[in-house]
């Protein structure tokens, strides 16, 4: 399959993508990297694997259904079967969720339906698990419907919260959860055993 994957930031869920497909685990290949962000470490990452990696001005465009149509047309000319969101921060429009339905992946970094919506991203996430004293948090994969972070889950992972841990320590943590579950969803996908039942799936 060709994936095209949208970040903004470090891009380190894309590396662990990265990584899987190059050791040949993941029947896909990565087409396309686009950031909405210039300085997205995730572009570097991208260039440094050989994969086409495009940073697209939102200020070039008059509004998000624009913005996310010129992302189409890119991947249209990559012929992408699969969307992934790796720390892609921005809300994506109808149009483009209609373009790819049942076919992008989000990660979030929580068990979601806790923390997750609006204002609910990246450290602002772990920092609410902490305040509200959760024993464990986690990470969610998930396909992207109109909602934000409302889509059928595909998979989830526990982390538990130490006494002693920190935002950084249970964000480390997250994370590294984080790439696993993408990696096995984007794997799973691509063979073709996640089957959709509403707004559940199951794994064949
Ligand atoms: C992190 O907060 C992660 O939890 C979320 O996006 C942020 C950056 O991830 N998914 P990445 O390192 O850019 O993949």
């Amino acid at each position: 399959l060709n994936i095209g994957v949208l970040i903004s930031g470090g891009g380190t869920n894309l590396q662990a993508l990265i990584d899987q497909i190059n050791k040949g685990n993941i029947n896909g290949k990565i087409r396309l990297i686009v950031s909405n962000k210039e300085d997205a470490y995730g572009l570097v990452r991208g260039r440094l694997a050989g994969i086409e990696s495009i940073y697209i001005d939102p200020k070039g465009f008059i509004d998000s259904k624009e913005y996310d149509l010129k992302i189409m047309e890119e991947f249209k000319k990559k012929d992408i079967d699969l969307v992934v969101l790796a720390g892609y921060l921005k809300i994506l429009s109808k149009e483009f969720i209609k373009n790819f339905e049942n076919r992008i992946i989000n990660i979030h970094p929580s068990l979601i339906p806790s923390f997750c919506g609006k204002g609910y991203y990246g450290k602002k996430v772990h920092q609410g698990v902490l305040d509200y004293g959760c024993k464990y948090t986690g990470a969610t994969v998930h396909f992207v419907d109109e909602g934000t972070d409302t889509g059928p889950i595909i998979l989830q992972e526990i982390v538990k919260v130490e006494e002693d841990d920190t935002l950084d320590s249970i964000s480390d943590k997250v994370l590294a959860i984080e790439h696993e579950i993408l990696v096995k969803a984007v794997k799973l996908f691509c063979e073709d055993k996640i089957i959709i039942e509403g707004r559940k799936t199951k794994i064949k």
